[in-house]
């Protein structure tokens, strides 16, 4: 269970000292059942309205530690207002605060009541940069207190699926205890904290360079370091962004599969001593075979982008390969100098002009990569998250 686990605990006045306590003593043994460890999970605690972290993430590595922390929280007092997940999504999940980057971030909101906030916006924009949000609502508005809320529904509203997986409701105080399980159990399932999908960190990337002989040495270390350019903008681990690459010529080699470098630091490393090749262009069987080697492993909650470069026509037809792979990836084709504008349209997925782009030297690359993010971020966005 490797997650970066945040509780929002409830420290408003109107909870009371004896319920306070029972959700500590909730929190204490949601800290021993889930094994807090630098292997696995780590947990922090925020206690608000005012937001104050009370837990850092990377402050405790084992369950032991982190229960006596919890211990000695002491009520703060305010409302019940859940404007502490912007505190959340800004400071809480910083690198600097132990933010491990390849483990899913899990925000846990406890809630006594109903939030007397609006929850929607706040949980929407964290959502977007990646945490998964959980609310446990204790002693929830029964059909008489409903008139009585802030925002209606607001728990739907705050979660990424209205399916009931993102939320726990709870009938007392004294029925919490009974909640460790099944959420120790929902935080841990990291395949299905998939919804917290952001274009950054929800692809499968397979780079499909042209290693023939007119683009030389000097070119192909450009090329290189524009497959590095792009690749430095995703988040990258095995739960994010993975990055593959295949070389081709004539003929195709396997540079390396997605998931073979599941951090950046080895994932650049890899990129930086590809080995050029020089032959001749088959771009049509190279789509073959990235779609063989490297988007038959992709995981089903992955975007399957493919990224072609090329700098000439190829000595194969790429319409039919393309077609073949747009069903089940987004392409990208990437032309310079000698390439064949009709073969980067076969290549790209519709609408060609967001897709597909022909630059004239190979120095002229570097002007690209903001271009191809902010494109593969844009249709991201567009889509339909839930
Ligand atoms: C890659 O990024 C470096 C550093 O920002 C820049 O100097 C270089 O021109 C870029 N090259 C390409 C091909 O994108």
């Amino acid at each position: 269970c490797k997650v970066d686990l945040a509780f929002l605990m409830d420290g408003s006045w109107s909870i009371g000292k004896r319920r306070f306590k029972i959700q500590k003593e909730f929190l204490a043994e949601v800290a021993q059942a889930i094994s807090v460890g630098v292997a696995g999970p780590m947990m922090g605690i925020i206690q608000y309205d005012d937001p104050v972290t009370e837990i850092n993430l990377k402050t405790y590595s084992n369950s032991r530690e982190v229960k006596s922390a919890i211990d000695k929280i002491v009520q703060k007092g305010g409302l019940s207002n859940v404007k502490a997940l912007y505190y959340i999504n800004k400071h809480y999940f910083s690198d600097a605060n132990g933010n491990r980057g390849g483990a899913p971030n899990v925000a846990v909101v406890l809630v006594d009541g109903w939030p007397t906030d609006k929850v929607e916006e706040a949980s929407r924009l964290a959502r977007e940069s990646g945490i998964n949000i959980f609310f446990v609502t204790i002693e929830g508005p029964d059909d008489n207190e409903k008139q009585n809320l802030v925002e209606a529904n607001f728990v739907d509203k705050a979660v990424c699926r209205t399916n009931g997986f993102f939320s726990l409701p709870v009938a007392s105080w004294f029925a919490l205890r009974k909640a460790v399980q099944p959420l120790v159990k929902r935080v841990c399932d990291t395949d299905r904290l998939v919804c917290s999908k952001t274009c950054l960190n929800a692809n499968d990337i397979a780079f499909v360079i042209d290693g023939s002989s007119s683009v030389g040495t000097g070119n192909f270390r450009t090329v290189l370091q524009f497959v590095a350019n792009i690749t430095r903008e995703f988040e990258i681990s095995d739960t994010d962004t993975r990055v593959g690459a295949v070389q081709y010529t004539y003929e195709q080699r396997l540079e390396f599969a997605f998931g073979q470098y599941n951090n950046k630091a080895e994932l650049l490393n890899a990129i930086k001593h590809i080995n050029y090749w020089s032959g001749g262009t088959s771009t049509g069987a190279a789509i073959t075979y990235a779609a063989e080697q490297l988007f038959s492993k992709s995981k089903p909650n992955k975007r399957k982008i493919m990224i072609v470069i090329t700098d000439g026509r190829s000595y194969d037809d790429v319409r039919a390969p393309a077609l073949a792979v747009h069903r089940q990836v987004i392409a990208y084709s990437i032309g310079i100098a000698w390439a064949a504008p009709d073969e980067l349209e076969y290549i790209a997925t519709d609408p060609d002009k967001e897709h597909s782009f022909f630059v004239d030297e190979f120095d002229n690359l570097y002007k690209f990569v903001p271009k191809i993010i902010h494109n593969i971020c844009q249709e991201f966005n567009s889509q339909p998250r839930n």
